[in-house]
């Protein structure tokens, strides 16, 4: 499958089930156990990237870039402590329901600007730019054109999450439980931490802070890179 099939298959996944399943998942309602450990883990992959930002003390100051925002799970804390926050993902339905999200949690002035736009078209400049859990939807071959393209619109810092590439990971895959359920439409790809260092050093990075947050279904490797 190429990488345009792939862009399609994960519009249309993130448009139609995908969007029921991953809003319920980033949501506070009901959901299973597996999509309750997911839910757990992804929020601290938000927890920490906001508590980084946090010590920094300056992010009143800052014009952030939340690419392939989802549901607005770090777009609306982090426009909630100041920043001034872009937004945007591939999925109309997922921005729909990041704005939805941000009108009830937020005052006026403090709403970022959504847009449905893959992250390959977007444009400008960010004081930082994120990417949280969409490197998965990306095949090894073009992670580099991607975080290349990350790296042309973000000044200072450049925060990129993904599911690390490890022998034990890469064996939960193949069996499946990656992201178990039947809802499972969409591939994923693990990526290998040298190979994501590699390529933001190529693009004038260096890598500042690190994490790794997992809980039993959701791993995510965590890397903030300044210059
Ligand atoms: C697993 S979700 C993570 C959402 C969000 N970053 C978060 O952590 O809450 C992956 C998101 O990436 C979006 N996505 C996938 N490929 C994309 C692309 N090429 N451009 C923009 N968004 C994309 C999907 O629509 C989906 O909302």
């Amino acid at each position: 499958m190429t990488a345009v099939d792939d862009k399609t298959v994960v519009r249309e996944y993130f448009n139609a089930t995908g969007f029921d399943r991953w809003r319920r998942i980033y949501g506070d309602g009901e959901v299973n156990k597996v999509q309750l450990d997911i839910r757990k883990g992804h929020q601290k992959t938000v927890d920490t990237v906001m508590a980084w930002f946090m010590a920094d003390g300056n992010l009143a100051e800052l014009t952030v870039c939340d690419a392939g925002c989802g549901v607005g799970s770090l777009s609306i804390p982090m426009a909630a402590a100041g920043a001034r926050v872009y937004a945007s993902d591939i999925s109309e339905k997922m921005v729909g329901e990041a704005r939805e999200r941000a009108q009830k949690l937020l005052g006026p002035d403090q709403i970022p600007t959504f847009e449905a736009r893959d992250l390959e078209s977007l444009e400008g400049h960010y004081h930082s730019v994120i990417c949280l859990d969409v490197l998965i939807h990306y095949p090894q071959d073009k992670a580099a054109e991607m975080i290349q393209h990350l790296s042309a619109l973000a000044e200072s810092r450049l925060v990129l999450s993904f599911a690390p590439k490890t022998i034990f990971y890469t064996a939960l895959k193949k069996v499946g439980d990656f992201f178990p359920g039947p809802s499972k439409a969409t591939r994923a790809y693990l990526h290998r931490q040298a190979d994501v260092i590699k390529i933001l050093e190529a693009n004038g990075w260096t890598i500042q802070r690190t994490a790794f947050n997992k809980t039993q279904f959701y791993f995510s490797r965590l890397l903030e890179a300044t210059r």
